[in-house]
């Protein structure tokens, strides 16, 4: 579902949000419960696709790895409690392109060694990771890459290309929290965040 460009969002002091972090954000745009609730639907729909195939889940770092785990565990609950249930084994890769807010040239790629075929992503804003990330992929050959972005940014920079599975549109804002850093922060807060731009100067690198 697309969050609105003019979403107001919810004041902070609605939800728990960590004190080191309270004079950095704006608002909590997507609640950490909307964000499981919304991820809950990822898992079913993906295993009413998949059904029957061994899945490889293939982890993006470090940004895709609170949604991997908890699409996992959804996915796991269904295992246990349907008939059609899916064989997972996991595996890890680690792609680095941004400095603050900017996305840099390249798309650095680390680890991964039995790549195939359901890959689990932070945000889409470009497309460029993702884009570069399908081509190394395809060189394993897989019999089927589905590729999961929780978030897809609406942004004029974008290639065009979408992910298989979205959890929610975005409108073009830099957005923290749920494992999005902005230089290694903001990991460790469990809503996803407007930053403000105070908090942009504070920990530029
Ligand atoms: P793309 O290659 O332009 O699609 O950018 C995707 C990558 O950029 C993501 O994996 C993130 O690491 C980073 N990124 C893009 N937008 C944001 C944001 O709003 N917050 C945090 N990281 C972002
Ligand atoms: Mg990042």
């Amino acid at each position: 579902p697309p969050i609105a460009d003019d979403e107001k969002g919810h004041d902070l002091d609605l939800f728990c949000v960590p004190r080191h972090y309270e004079s950095d954000l704006d608002k909590v745009i997507i609640p950490h419960g909307l964000i499981m609730d919304r991820t809950e639907r990822l898992a079913r729909d993906i295993i009413q696709d998949m059904g029957g195939h061994h899945i490889v889940a293939l982890c993006v770092l470090k940004g895709g790895y609170k949604f991997f785990a908890d699409l996992l565990d959804y996915i796991k609950v269904l295992n246990h409690n349907s008939d059609k249930s899916v064989p997972l084994t996991v595996d890890f890769i680690r792609v680095k392109s941004y400095c603050n807010d900017k996305s840099t040239n390249s798309v650095r790629v680390i680890g991964g060694d039995e790549l195939s075929t359901l890959s689990g992503k932070d945000i889409v804003e470009t497309g460029r990771t993702m884009q570069t990330l399908l081509s190394l992929l395809s060189e394993c050959n897989p019999k089927m890459v589905k590729v999961v972005s929780l978030l897809v940014k609406r942004t004029p920079r974008s290639s065009g290309y979408r992910p298989d599975y979205i959890g929610f549109e975005v409108p073009d804002a830099f957005l923290v929290g749920y494992a999005l850093d902005y230089n290694e922060y903001f990991r460790d807060l469990s809503h996803i965040c407007i930053l403000n731009d105070q908090a942009k100067e504070k920990y530029k690198v």
